[in-house]
């Protein structure tokens, strides 16, 4: 019943707001998106040469991926599918004007077996889909089923704490009683959010993220009718109870697992103990991306050095060949999509790949294949069984002359877990900061706003945070509606006023409770401690 209730929900809402709401004639920028191949990500995971026709299924895939897939993926047998009609009419469209003729599509409910396409894939793409499912675990099962024995699945879900400025704006439109329901609502929140004040951090959190000016995108990332986020080690669990190992995470330089663990002292750890170490401190800057294998595929092998399909001879459209030509001539940039920057190509590297050679300096970039073992160093993934009682503690509501403001609960649980879980032996919050500055400063992209991240909390409120932990459990409350505020009647009093002033929010009643949440939500962002009584 759950499933097809959360099914129902997410048909409706994607029906009524096809994602993502990208204009029709737009195409994928400059260059050939190479690292979405499937030749590019079996090399990535050691599952040696890809088939020369590559038979790829795109669950979930929207409006836009069949398109990119399509274009990377010249010579493959492509099925997109996704529970939203529209979101198929609008990728099938897509793909007829841009003349890519290798895709077919079909209506699929992942959370129901007897709608899946026929066969096995080399290829799976699920992306940002299975968070949108009652029951993640038993389609991811399904999913790993229909992989070849070498196939690569790419999976991508939320992560829970650097996602959770997301999660609480989206509690804030649901306060407002804003939904994915009504045409009027996307506007409605966007103009309230950007109300706030330039300093708040949920404001800061909406305006720099890139699908808040659309309406299509609003809905997806705000006014949802039930996505999720998780953990680390719950997304290492989901991976390993499908019988799936991560091949390669299709993450950023400075959130590959490996790589991070030598930098921060965690050389001894899991991936997804590392991996949960960079969500708490908000360094993933993204969302887990990881292509996996099955865990009984053949043993990884590193094939022999090879340029990229998508620069060398073949298969290629009159544009793509175009460009191939000026980079011949000229020489030029290519985008990678993992940022680890572009991958700048001398005139005589593009001939050398289009002549079928494969230059040694260019092993790394990923326009040559093979040639470098790229095997994880870490073992994946060992289940953490007090991550429940840590994440029920994190989200409590504390109170206290002192307590924890909620709208920083996600920063208190990176100082906390040190101090409350010794079994996981992780240094003490000053050996941490240590170990952590000398990558988190580069990592800072601009001057840092208030407690935007742990790091810089930390750096502004080191006392006041190193005296909270010297204190004891605080009591909890079960909800908002037994606890009071400092000066409780102004504060709800100044929610009613504000919503008041937003002649465009639902009239709905809206008990006490609510408005205390909200106004903890939007009006106590200078204070890290407040009074809950
Ligand atoms: C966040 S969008 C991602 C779209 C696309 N994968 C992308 O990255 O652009 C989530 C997609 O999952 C689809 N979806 C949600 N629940 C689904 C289900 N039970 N079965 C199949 N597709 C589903 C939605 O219709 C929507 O297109």
């Amino acid at each position: 019943m759950a499933n097809v209730t959360k099914s129902q929900a997410m048909r409706a809402q994607y029906a009524a707001w096809p994602y993502p709401q990208v204009p029709l004639l737009a195409t994928l920028p400059g260059s050939h998106p190479f690292e979405l191949h499937v030749a590019w990500a079996w090399d990535r995971c050691g599952s040696g040469p890809a088939p020369e026709r590559p038979r790829i299924w795109i669950a979930g895939c929207g409006t836009f991926q069949p398109y990119a897939f399509a274009i990377a993926n010249p010579r493959a047998e492509i099925v997109a599918t996704d529970i939203s009609e529209p979101s198929l009419r609008a990728a099938a469209r897509r793909c007829a004007v841009h003349r890519q003729r290798h895709v077919r599509f079909a209506p699929v409910d992942l959370a129901d077996e007897s709608t899946w396409p026929d066969g096995s894939f080399d290829f799976i793409e699920c992306y940002g889909v299975l968070m949108n499912l009652a029951d993640p675990q038993r389609a991811l099962r399904a999913l790993r089923e229909r992989l070849t024995p070498r196939g690569v699945l790419r999976l991508m879900l939320y992560p829970q704490w650097s996602r959770s400025r997301v999660f609480q704006l989206q509690r804030v439109a649901r306060l407002l009683g804003l939904g994915a329901h009504d045409r009027s609502h996307p506007a409605a929140f966007r103009s309230f959010v950007r109300a706030l004040p330039k300093a708040h951090p949920l404001r800061h959190a909406f305006v720099t993220y890139a699908d808040s000016r659309n309406d299509a995108g609003v809905v997806d990332g705000f006014l949802h009718a039930g996505d999720r986020g998780f953990t680390a080690f719950q997304f290492g669990d989901l991976l390993a109870n499908a019988g799936l190992v991560p091949g390669h995470w299709f993450h950023r330089p400075w959130a590959q697992p490996d790589t991070m663990a030598e930098r921060l002292g965690l050389g001894d750890r899991t991936q997804t103990f590392v991996l949960n170490q960079l969500d708490l401190w908000h360094e993933l800057r993204g969302n887990f991306v990881v292509c996996a294998r099955r865990a009984d595929a053949p043993p990884r092998e590193t094939r022999e050095p090879a340029p990229h399909p998508a620069f060398g001879r073949g298969g290629h459209g009159p544009r793509h060949r175009l460009h191939l030509e000026r980079l011949r001539w000229f020489g030029g940039r290519v985008p990678s999509r993992t940022g680890s920057g572009d991958v700048v190509l001398r005139a005589s590297d593009a001939r050398s790949l289009r002549a079928g050679a494969a230059p040694d300096h260019l092993r790394e970039s990923g326009i040559v294949l093979g040639g470098v073992d790229r095997a994880p160093r870490l073992p994946f993934h060992a289940p953490w069984s007090r991550e429940p009682a840590f994440l029920a503690h994190a989200s409590a509501l504390r109170t206290g002359r002192r307590a924890p403001n909620p709208l920083y609960a996600h920063l208190f649980a990176a100082f906390e877990l040190p101090q409350r879980h010794p079994e996981l032996a992780l240094p003490d919050l000053d050996a941490w900061m240590g170990r952590w500055l000398p990558w988190a400063d580069p990592l800072e992209e601009r001057p840092i706003r208030f407690g935007l991240t742990p790091y810089a909390t930390l750096q502004r409120f080191r006392t006041n945070i190193a005296e909270h932990l010297t204190r004891g459990d605080l009591p909890v409350a079960h909800g908002y509606d037994a606890v009071r505020l400092r000066h409780d009647e102004t504060m709800l009093a100044r929610v009613r006023s504000l919503l008041r002033e937003h002649g465009d929010l639902p009239a709905i009643e809206r008990s006490d409770a609510a408005l205390r949440e909200l106004a903890v939500l939007l009006f106590t962002h200078d204070t890290l401690f407040l009074p809950i009584e």
